[in-house]
């Protein structure tokens, strides 16, 4: 497509039908809607019955004790068995569950009877180590089928996992296996990214060092890399090929708790978002049906990274719930090639893909005669997750790698909201690039003012859910408080999400960012308290402000604003050891691009550092209202220190 016919596309606001032919094969079609609105309990019974249980519930839905809802009352079921053994019951044992493939270009085929085999003898190795239900085991891995298998043992022993993105440091592992009070750690020797091995084993080392309650660690052996070793360690091949295959899951309640997932918030430390089995299980099933338009004979590829929501509840359990075939790539898009990842799509007939407008925007930076050097006609969906995908990157998303026949389903939620919430259905929608379009049948989601009440179409506020959802929060782990001030002290009753959002005239919704301090750095979370900690915690630093600014590539892009103690020497690399120290402290993904020496920081007359007006700075825009700042001139400093900062990376 040449620029001018992206222009023309942009300029004239197109929308895109769904083609005849998809409409008419589509799951779902314009009726769900009706069928929701009529009774949206109904409707979820109904979404509940495809997944197998063993007691039915009694009572769909329970908030006589809000926010603590409860659904699928009395019903029970094993999360694990409705991912795996219940595939293999219905003659689907010799379907390809997943399609791994690793870095260095060895691959694994796991059929649904492998998957069971596997993850039967994991559940029964946890089980000799001491895991019992209710128990949090950390999972510290890289994208390897262990990992799947570490975490639907869990699952089928009723233990909560904590997954811990790999790439984060051994501080942040560390305070999140505290939380967790974990007392089992699950991770490998390391894995491969960008050609070479990677040590996970190392930070675990590190984490646990001081944590006495840390009685086994459970270590992969994938990058056959150098590993200490103590008593407390004992290597996965060696306890889980001991292990029976046979495994009978038992059943547990509805709101058996499934896992923690740590996410950054606006204060302090992340929060362990807690999420429980049947309501999760059965929207992250209905969803990966309606909004993938998922078929039997599809192969399925969610790019995401275990370590974060979307790649526990699209690759792991809707997927697998449905019984589909998933592809597991370990490594990155460009090892070892710019092409990998189209490779990988024509090598596996990929026909669904679902990834990031992060890595969209970086390839079409690349540009397109990269992926058009593959065959991806396979493809038949595309989706986009994890921040605002702008119109541009929609447009070249669906040419180029799409082909202009398949639809893209921009989704919106949250780690919190467990599964998708406002997205296009593919048969029944039509879609403009950019806009995540609709809440999905049996969701009700709302735009409100200030004071919580709904905005009429063609308005903008805050993005609000007015009713429970089945895969929502339960909690955050250990903090009730906390749970009801972050998301339901706005206002009564209605859940706050912490993005802003407008209606169009047609009830088309805009998703427009986090309207809270928390950034969306190429799609992962960062709040800004926790790299302005980190910063402050290198020595010499007084006091530091971050901001997330506009970024091309990455959506917003960290830019730190530091000021130094007194006696601290300016030193050429300063800038860069600082950031090096935050990268250290929490991992890669928070090392700001940029970082200024600044004498002063913006502040109210209260104290209350302006973040709004540092943004301006750093998007060089001109300056917004300053009457509220308690020292006017102090941004004439920061203007000047902005100057002679040079852009980093
Ligand atoms: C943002 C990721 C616009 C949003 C599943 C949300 C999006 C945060 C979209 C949650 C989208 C996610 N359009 N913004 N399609 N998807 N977001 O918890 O700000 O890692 O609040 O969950 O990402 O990020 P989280």
């Amino acid at each position: 497509m040449s620029e001018s016919t992206l222009d023309n596309l942009l300029h004239e606001n197109r929308t895109f039908p769904p083609s005849p032919e998809f409409a008419a094969q589509a799951n779902v079609t314009a009726a769900a809607f009706d069928e929701a609105a009529a009774d949206r309990l109904a409707f979820w019974d109904k979404q509940a019955q495809l997944l197998d249980w063993g007691q039915p519930w009694t009572q769909t839905l329970d908030w006589s004790n809000a926010p603590f809802a409860k659904w699928f009352v009395d019903g029970t079921l094993n999360v694990s068995l409705n991912c795996v053994d219940r595939h293999v019951d219905s003659g689907n044992g010799d379907k390809v569950a997943i399609h791994f493939e690793g870095e260095p270009g060895d691959t694994r085929t796991i059929t649904y009877r492998d998957l069971q085999t596997e993850v039967s003898k994991a559940a029964n190795a946890l089980t000799e180590l001491g895991v019992t239900a209710d128990e949090r085991v950390t999972i510290y891995m890289p994208m390897i089928p262990e990992a799947v298998f570490a975490m639907l043992a869990c699952a089928r022993l009723g233990a909560m996992h904590s997954v811990v993105f790999g790439g984060f440091s051994a501080d942040a592992l560390r305070s999140r296996i505290e939380d967790a009070h974990s007392r089992f750690v699950i991770t490998a020797d390391g894995g491969f990214r960008r050609g070479a091995p990677a040590a996970l084993k190392p930070a675990v080392d590190e984490a646990t060092a001081e944590l006495d309650y840390v009685e086994k660690i459970v270590v992969v052996k994938r990058t056959n890399q150098e590993v200490e070793w103590t008593d407390r360690d004992v290597w996965w091949h060696e306890l889980v090929d001991a292990a029976s295959a046979e495994h009978t899951p038992e059943l547990f309640d509805a709101e058996q708790p499934l896992f923690l997932l740590y996410t950054s918030g606006t204060t302090g430390s992340p929060k362990g978002i807690k999420h429980t089995s049947g309501g999760y299980l059965t929207q992250c099933l209905y969803t990966f049906n309606a909004v993938f338009d998922y078929k039997p004979d599809d192969v399925y590829w969610c790019t995401a990274d275990i370590g974060w929501v979307t790649g526990h509840s699209y690759v792991v359990y809707g997927p697998l719930a449905a019984g589909a075939t998933v592809v597991l790539y370990e490594g990155t898009p460009d090892s070892p090639h710019k092409g990998r990842w189209w490779e990988l799509i024509e090598k596996y007939q990929v026909s669904i893909l679902y990834t990031a407008p992060t890595a969209i925007r970086t390839f079409a930076k690349w540009g397109r005669e990269i992926p058009e050097q593959f065959d991806l006609s396979s493809l038949r969906m595309l989706g986009s997750v994890g921040e605002p995908i702008n119109p541009e990157a929609w447009m070249w998303y669906r040419h180029v790698i799409g082909g202009d026949r398949c639809p893209i389903v921009d989704t919106w939620w949250q780690t919190e909201t467990g599964a998708a919430m406002i997205s296009p259905l593919p048969g029944v929608t039509a879609c403009k690039p950019g806009s995540a379009m609709r809440p999905l049948p049996g969701i009700n989601v709302e735009i409100v003012n200030d004071a919580g009440e709904a905005l009429e179409w063609g308005q903008g506020g805050y993005l609000a859910i007015a009713e429970p959802w089945p895969s929502m929060l339960r909690g955050i782990w250990g903090d009730d408080e906390r749970f009801i001030d972050t998301y339901w002290s706005r206002w009564p009753g209605i859940y706050f999400a912490g993005d802003g959002a407008k209606y169009e005239d047609d009830g088309t919704i805009w998703l427009l960012g986090r309207v809270d301090d928390v950034m969306n750095v190429s799609g992962h979370r960062i709040s800004t308290t926790e790299v302005e900690s980190a910063l402050v915690s290198y020595d010499g630093v007084a006091e530091a402000a971050v901001v997330g600014a506009d970024d091309e590539t990455s959506g917003q892009a960290i830019v730190g604003f530091v000021i130094l103690e007194g006696t601290t020497e300016v030193t050429p690399s300063l800038v860069d050891d600082l950031r090096t120290h935050v990268s250290h402290e929490i991992g890669p993904i928070a090392k700001p691009k940029r970082i200024m020496i600044v004498d002063e920081l913006p502040k109210t007359r209260s104290g209350k550092i302006m973040r709004r007006l540092l943004r301006d700075v750093a998007e060089n825009r001109t300056l917004g209202d300053t009457t509220t700042l308690a020292d006017p001139a102090v941004m004439a400093l920061i203007r000047t220190g902005m100057d002679e900062a040079s852009d980093e990376d």
